[in-house]
């Protein structure tokens, strides 16, 4: 199963594989290594593997081609080499998909350049969804996510793109509809001409008409020259309906003949004009029931959901906000030109139990406000505005989840029953752990053991290092 994504772990080193693998489990990746040299490259292929955290001397005896088995395996993956000199010879390579380090391995490096890893990764594929190598476009629309339902949602982003279709785009505030509206816009053969906006909710209803078709002079009081509206304005491109859902009900009858006929008449005028544009509508509201109270032309709906997206909200995709927390981080230091190093782990542990009402705004909000804040160092949890503190954690952060066995796990070969039932309850134990913030009294609760039995557990298992 896949969470943050997989990674391989090559060294024949047994202690810094379970260290790496455990540390890294933790983070909510899904840990793979061979079982020995001759299985490496099969397993590597078997597992669909986005990262290859590998020890220089051990690697140079596997492959002196390494690097290049790997591409051909998935032009995705990322490889982070650890070794003498920090791995120079790699460092030489200079390529943005191989990371080095130097030996003994720092974990808090590591984690860094895992997360830098999955960043490259995922502005990768939306560059490799969407078939287009324009790196400004790929750049200003790059919608950070490497969780399953944006991955998705990337690929939708660059189906739809290509297409003229009617696209309604629904989610909670803050997360993210404007900038998936921009990123079709951006990514279709329109993007030379204007992407226009139009919040509905924004503009009083009596002007709304105007703004949005034009009016020519004289058709009311002020109209003192002829104004052209926002359809016209976004001719060959693309009009972003904003907040549709609170379109009033006379205006949602001139939209839907729009989009019937592709023509509107500008306020006051006698003539209808024509217009190409493609309309991406957007709403945080439920638009099915505002069917339902009659509150939403049913008619104007269907046309409007031609292609219907939705955003999950981020506390459903918990596994991005590591790497959006890295992100703005990025960001602010180098806007703001502070220093701020990174996050514990512990107050990024509380950020990825933390509910984000306010979705990607918010989190987005809360890191610029602690870089300026903060300027320098670390952020730890006393940093954090007292809402994060006191919230109770809601959910795991996304660790693997471990499955219980279902159809065909048994591979042909068969399986090692008790390494893979020891897998199995360190999955399990990581898990709750992650859950109580490293607390091993609630931890045991989670797992119905006494307190002083799972300590027992740690210790034989060499687990005791998660604390912080
Ligand atoms: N996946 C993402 N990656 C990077 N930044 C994001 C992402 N999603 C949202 N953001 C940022 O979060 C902020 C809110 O995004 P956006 O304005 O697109 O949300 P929205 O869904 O339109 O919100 P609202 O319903 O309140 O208008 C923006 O600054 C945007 O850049
Ligand atoms: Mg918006």
């Amino acid at each position: 199963m896949r969470e943050n994504g997989t990674i391989f772990i090559a060294d024949n080193d047994v202690k810094t594989r379970d260290l790496v693998s455990a540390f890294l489990t933790y983070q909510g990746y899904c840990i793979t290594a061979a079982e020995n040299d001759a299985l490496f490259f099969d397993t590597l292929q078997k597992n669909n593997v986005d990262i290859v955290i590998a020890e220089l001397a051990y690697l140079r005896s596997i492959a002196p081609d390494f690097k290049e088995r790997c591409a051909q395996l998935n032009p995705l993956l990322v490889l982070i080499v650890y070794g003498e000199a920090g791995a120079a010879e790699y460092k030489k390579i200079g390529s943005d998909s191989v990371f080095t380090l130097p030996k003994p391995l720092n974990l808090d490096e590591l984690e860094s350049l895992v997360m830098r890893a999955r960043e490259y990764q995922s502005m990768k594929m939306f560059d490799f969804s969407s078939g287009t190598s324009n790196q400004s476009h790929l750049l200003s629309a790059t919608m950070i996510g490497t969780s399953q339902p944006m991955r998705e949602l990337f690929d939708m982003i660059s189906k739809v793109a290509a297409s003229n279709a009617t696209v309604l785009i629904q989610g909670e505030s803050g997360t993210g509809k404007e900038l998936a509206a921009r990123a079709i816009h951006l990514l279709s053969d329109r993007h030379a001409k204007n992407f226009v906006p139009v919040n509905c909710a924004a503009i009083p209803d009596d002007l709304l008409e105007s703004e949005l078709f034009g009016h020519v002079k004289g058709s009311f009081t002020g109209a003192y020259a002829n104004r052209a509206g926002r359809f016209e304005m976004a001719d060959k491109g693309t009009l972003f309906l904003d907040e549709i859902g609170d379109m009033k009900a006379n205006l949602q009858v001139k939209l839907l003949r729009v989009l019937q006929n592709r023509e509107f008449e500008p306020v006051g005028a006698s003539k209808s004009q024509k217009v190409d544009v493609r309309i991406v509508a957007a709403t945080n509201k439920n638009l099915e029931e505002l069917v339902v109270s009659k509150d939403f032309r049913e008619d104007l709906y269907y046309r409007l959901s031609v292609i219907p997206i939705t955003i999950p909200p981020l506390r459903e995709r918990r596994e991005d906000i590591p790497v959006l927390i890295h992100t703005f981080l990025t960001r602010f230091n180098s806007d703001k030109r502070h220093a701020v190093k990174r996050f514990s782990r512990d107050s990024l542990g509380i950020l990825c139990n933390y509910e984000w009402p306010g979705n990607v705004r918010e989190l987005e909000n809360l890191v610029e406000r602690l870089v300026i804040l903060k300027g320098s160092g670390l952020i730890v949890p006393d940093d954090l505005p007292e809402k994060y503190l006191s919230g109770k954690p809601v959910q795991a952060i996304s660790v693997q989840v471990p499955s219980l066995p279902s159809d065909n796990i048994l591979p042909d070969g068969g399986i090692c029953l008790n390494s893979a039932v020891d897998a199995f309850e360190n999955n399990l134990i990581i898990q709750a752990l992650a859950r109580s913030g490293g607390n091993k009294k609630e931890a045991a609760l989670l797992l119905n053991l006494k307190r002083t039995t799972l300590i027992e557990k740690l210790k034989k298992k060499n687990l005791a290092f998660v604390e912080d």
